[in-house]
């Protein structure tokens, strides 16, 4: 029985990802930890909480005392890290805690899991493996044609990405140096149940239900390429199985969309759907995001080939997956965004 150790398993795309393993496969052994940030969400996982074969810690990604105490007592096979800040207007108005979580949080799972996956000069216990999710973002801007390939330049211009890239920097250093396990997914935007409505798409949809404006950066024709996060899961499952030692893999599904064409697009359905005076009257242009990337676009190709990975989830299917979601799942937008992290949410675009 393989055990994993998940870290931000209760974000958005770590508590997606526990809860697709778990339904995956009946003999694994899934450890969460997380810090609960205001991104982290026990509620999220409520539907696996007393899973046999899952245990969830309150810990520090960047606390060697308790991430050494995890390998002490349990046979680690997988670290899958997902633990981050996430979002990019924070690390504008903050950067520090971008580089302590995303920087030195990386560099520690990696001195714990090597200290204790190590049996002889770069050598390590067979089948272990050290996975970190990263993004398209470290990639920087394109222009109007072309895609991020797994040997573009890292080029990244937020302080988010800038951490984002390091991290993935300190995780090649460790590949190349020690020979260590390990392999770097970087996907493109991810949407889907249970994500912070700081994010766009939850934030629209909570915006139009709340009837409160909708703030677009700058033009509005910023694009990001976006992807099921189902989708995303399945594919770090599959880098974890069969992912080539030391190699990068690209995940994306050429789902480029303008940020203005994603709003309207959620408002059309919220109108037919729920309420006819949710229209694009609610639309507010704000002043652009400092260094805002133009262009994302994801070339999926080597993932495709190298392990067979395709998207299941077309944009069409998926934004109505998600927009039902949250109307079925109010209560779970209502309880992050009034309680102890009440102006986390509220201060965005103020
Ligand atoms: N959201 C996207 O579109 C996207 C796309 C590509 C890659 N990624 C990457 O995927 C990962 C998850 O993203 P997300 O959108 O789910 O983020 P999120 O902000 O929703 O979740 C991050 C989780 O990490 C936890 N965390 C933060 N700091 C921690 C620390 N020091 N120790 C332990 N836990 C800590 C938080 O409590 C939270 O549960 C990140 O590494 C992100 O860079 C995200």
């Amino acid at each position: 029985m393989k055990t994993y150790l998940v870290t931000g398993g209760a974000g958005f795309i770590g508590s997606n990802f526990v809860l697709y393993m778990l339904k995956k496969y009946d003999a694994i052994k899934l450890i969460n930890i997380d810090s609960l940030t205001y991104a982290g969400n026990l509620e999220n996982l409520k539907e696996v909480e007393g899973h046999p074969n899952y245990t969830f810690v309150q810990t520090d990604i960047r606390d060697e005392k308790k991430i050494s105490e995890l390998f002490e007592n349990n046979d680690i096979d997988y670290v899958v890290n997902f633990a981050a800040e996430s979002h990019v207007d924070r690390s504008i108005e903050n950067p520090s805690v971008f580089v302590e979580t995303n920087v030195n949080g990386t560099l520690n799972l990696l001195n714990v899991a090597k200290k204790y996956w190590t049996i002889g000069e770069d050598q390590y216990k067979p089948g272990k493996k050290y996975i970190q999710v990263s993004t398209d973002e470290v990639y920087g801007s394109l222009g109007d044609t072309g895609y991020f390939t797994e040997s573009t330049p890292l080029d990244p211009h937020s302080p988010y990405s800038a951490s984002k890239a390091s991290g993935d920097l300190m995780v090649k250093a460790y590949a190349d140096t020690y020979k260590f396990p390990v392999n770097i997914t970087r996907c493109s935007n991810n949407y889907g149940p249970y994500q912070f409505p700081e994010k766009l798409i939850p934030l629209v949809i909570n915006n139009c239900l709340n009837k409160e404006s909708l703030p677009v950066y700058g033009d509005g024709l910023n694009i990001r390429d976006w992807l099921y996060v189902e989708d995303h899961c399945k594919a770090i499952d599959m880098v974890i199985n069969d992912g080539k030692q030391g190699e990068v893999y690209n995940i994306g599904g050429h789902n480029e969309r303008t940020n203005i064409d994603i709003i309207k697009t959620i408002i059309k359905h919220l109108n037919e759907k729920v309420d006819a005076s949710i229209t694009e009257d609610l639309i507010t242009y704000v002043k652009d995001r400092k260094g805002h990337d133009r262009r994302y676009g994801i070339d999926p190709q080597k993932i495709s080939d190298a392990l067979g990975w395709l998207p299941d989830t077309a944009f069409e299917e998926g934004i109505i997956k998600t927009i039902d979601w949250y109307l079925e799942n109010r209560e779970w937008t209502q309880n992050i965004t009034s309680g102890e992290y009440k102006d986390y949410y509220t201060n965005m675009y103020k």
